[in-house]
């Protein structure tokens, strides 16, 4: 399979299992299904609200001899509330303790916007901390402690920007060494991965198919639907395969890491054969062709009246 690798020499495999809106019951299924098949990679989170589930499915496929703890790669992130230094590693632990690990391979800050301690999911301006209040760099050192107990083997970050990186970069010991953020032929992100390749920062592609399950209030009513995207549909019908498999393909090939959510097991198959295409230079021309900037998750969800956070604030635009 191929891989990133760390500082370190850890390896994580390109292609993951995305698990953002698997609903529990669902989830530890797709996760055994998935192992099964040969993903290596879960991509977790402690508010996705299924840890639990996934741990189970984990653990029963380490017992059951399907896989060895060692040859998996899993990632999880750091909530809102838990920004302060001291809350990293007690709400990492609770993680683990869901997963049923002793440690993560890799350990995010999800977002770059900070809750009180007390607030899962913010309402009103008085629920948040503003970046000088709770600053990332006090959250770092979270993290950063994470590593030295061993809790998490690599740190990063999601949703994070050149500005918001170049100030994390400056000041940190450890250097995150992931960038998770939303990446597909819409939103394609070229300067944030130019970036993140002179500075040694790998990237992971969310949403890379468009997630069209995201809740209905996350969505705008005007969107394109990438799946349906017939210049994509013109690539897929020349090799004889699917859309979905034509956009993860581009994206592995662009060196970045990919992480498709399904709980189907026909389409966790096909994403999982993603991985033995490869496109012609010129279809990765006409796939470099179709950006035009449109993320999906828009960030507008952090906004609240006399709220510290705003879209252009949260991605410095
Ligand atoms: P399902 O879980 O029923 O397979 P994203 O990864 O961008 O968040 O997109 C996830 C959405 O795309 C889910 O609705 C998922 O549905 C669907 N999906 C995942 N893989 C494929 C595929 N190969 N073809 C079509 N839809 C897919």
């Amino acid at each position: 399979m191929k891989c990133l690798e760390y500082k370190n020499a850890d390896q994580m495999p390109i292609l993951g299992l995305g698990t953002w809106k698997s609903a529990p019951g669902e989830v530890y299924t797709a996760v055994k299904e998935a192992v099964k098949m040969g993903y290596r990679h879960i991509d977790c989170a402690a508010i996705y609200g299924n840890e639990k589930e996934i741990g189970q499915a984990i653990s029963e496929l380490i017992k059951e001899g399907v896989v060895q703890r060692e040859e998996l790669w899993i990632t999880s992130k750091l909530w809102n509330n838990n920004h302060g230094k001291d809350n990293v590693v007690p709400a990492l632990k609770q993680t683990l303790s869901d997963l049923q690990l002793e440690y993560l391979d890799l350990y995010l800050i999800h977002w770059p916007v900070a809750f009180k301690k007390d607030v899962a999911g913010a309402q009103k301006a008085e629920d948040y901390l503003s970046l000088e209040e709770q600053p990332i760099a006090d959250t770092w050192l979270g993290m950063e402690k994470a590593v030295e107990l061993g809790l998490s083997r690599n740190i990063g970050v999601s949703n994070f920007s050149v500005k918001k990186l170049k100030a994390l970069m400056k000041v940190a010991t450890i250097k995150p060494e992931m960038n998770q953020v939303e990446l597909h032929p819409y939103f394609q992100q070229n300067q944030l991965v130019d970036y993140c390749r002179k500075n040694d920062i790998h990237v992971t592609a969310y949403s890379p198919l468009g997630s069209s399950d995201r809740p209905e209030g996350l969505k705008s009513k005007d969107e394109p639907i990438l799946l349906q995207d017939s210049r994509i549909e013109a690539i897929a019908k020349t090799k004889e395969i699917t859309v979905a498999q034509v956009i993860l393909a581009w994206i592995a090939q662009r060196g970045i890491s990919v992480i498709p959510k399904s709980v189907n097991p026909a389409r966790l198959q096909q994403n999982l054969a993603s991985r033995d295409i490869t496109l012609s230079e010129k279809e990765l021309q006409e796939m470099a062709a179709l950006n035009i900037d449109r993320r999906y998750v828009d960030g507008k969800f952090w906004e609240v009246a006399g709220g510290p956070y705003t879209a252009a604030n949260v991605w410095d635009e």
